[in-house]
């Protein structure tokens, strides 16, 4: 049996968990968020300083109460693990630092994961007792990356190998549900709000009369992805309704235009995102699928996901994250620190009782090369 405590303060949230592993399977114990985002949408976006501030104010008791919730005792822990990178540089150093200051002071050896990584690995959390995830996973595996800062596409041959075989070449997608919400008068962060409007839309209208956005690069000869122009279209779509209507930039939209809006580019971007995906699996003979990242947590994303690969690839293992594992917590960091820990060699874990000497939170590292330096 393993257990470890971690630790996630990249951008807006402050959590922590403590995982433990037992035979093959694994538990999630405790798993604690101090969220900042009613904070954060008074300015429209995570401004650092101020997300680091919170951050220290609230990372203490946080890993007090998720040892407590845990009922664990400091000793019974095997190791810690944190976030390193990628992320805003002032909120990733409350977490680095804490988890340094602590790995020196109970004398236990620290884990840096990088984000995504922890993403791909929150599918692994189980979701009852009887959930054999693990055993269950077949490679190769095909990881689709949906996030605030990321749009990504991941073969994976083997646990903690990756290759990106596409990624956005502007916004990423949670950036453009953003967005987009600003344009409409939504609140941040958008992407909820949005996925919330554009199933009422469907509700009240079926699939008929959906706006129709572009899709950008859905037809290019590659897995890449790009979604500026698309909240361009959304942009000027607006903009054309105000001038038609006579409403200023400071007038609210009428509710059934900023449904039709939400489901029109909710639309355009799950089947671009679906379509390179498609394109991947036949590709790279995939054998399992899985969504990571904030925008996994879009409920259109999820149902047409499930029906593209029930219809078209019956073979595949499909996983998508529990939805209160989609977003930003520590859980997938434990989850994914646990799972390496478990493989480490004794020198590798040795090395890891001196990482609190120098560890580094970077703002900008690949997945590619973040997997290089822990081989
Ligand atoms: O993974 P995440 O929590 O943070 C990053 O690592 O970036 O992702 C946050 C993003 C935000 O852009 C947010 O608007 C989006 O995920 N998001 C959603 C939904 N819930 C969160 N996008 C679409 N539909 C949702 N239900
Ligand atoms: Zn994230």
């Amino acid at each position: 049996m393993s257990t470890i405590l971690s630790l996630e303060t990249s951008c807006d949230d402050t959590a922590c968990a403590i995982i433990e592993k037992k035979n093959n399977s694994i538990h999630v114990l405790s798993n604690v968020i101090s969220s900042q985002t009613q904070i954060h949408s008074q300015n429209g976006g995570v401004i650092p300083n101020l997300a680091a501030r919170e951050h220290t104010k609230n990372i203490l008791p946080v890993i007090e109460n998720t040892l407590s919730q845990a009922r664990c005792s400091i000793e019974s822990l095997d190791a810690l693990a944190v976030t390193i990178a990628p992320g805003l540089i002032p909120a990733l150093l409350v977490g680095t630092t804490t988890a340094q200051t602590l790995s020196w002071l109970w004398k236990k050896p620290l884990l840096g994961i990088h984000h995504i990584e922890g993403h791909i690995y929150a599918n692994f959390a189980p979701k009852d007792e009887n959930d054999t995830v693990i055993d269950s996973l077949r490679f190769p595996l095909l990881a689709l990356v949906v996030s605030g800062g990321h749009t990504q596409l991941v073969l994976m041959k083997e646990h903690f190998s990756y290759s990106i075989i596409g990624e956005t070449q502007d916004d990423a997608v949670g950036e453009a549900f953003d967005k987009t919400a600003r344009v409409l008068g939504l609140p941040y962060p958008g992407g909820p709000e949005i996925s919330r409007l554009a199933q009422e839309f469907r509700n009240e209208n079926g699939n008929e009369n959906i706006i129709q956005f572009p899709r950008p690069m859905i037809h290019s000869p590659n897995f890449h992805f790009s979604f500026s122009g698309l909240k361009t279209a959304v942009l000027y779509t607006v903009k054309t309704y105000r001038k038609e209507n006579n409403l200023s930039e400071n007038d609210p939209l009428p509710k059934h235009f900023q449904k039709a809006v939400s489901a029109g580019f909710e639309d355009a971007c799950v089947d671009v995102l679906l379509s390179k995906t498609q394109k991947a699996i036949e590709r790279f003979s995939i054998q399992s699928v899985l969504i990571a990242g904030g925008v996994s947590a879009n409920i259109h994303l999820r149902e047409m996901l499930k029906k593209c690969i029930d219809e078209k690839f019956p073979h595949i293992f499909l996983r998508l994250p529990q939805k209160d594992l989609s977003l930003d917590n520590a859980a997938m960091i434990g989850i994914a620190g646990l799972l390496r820990w478990d493989l480490f060699s004794d020198s590798e874990k040795q090395k890891a009782s001196t990482l609190w000497k120098n560890l580094e939170a970077r703002a900008n590292f690949s997945l590619e090369d973040y997997a290089h330096t822990m081989k």
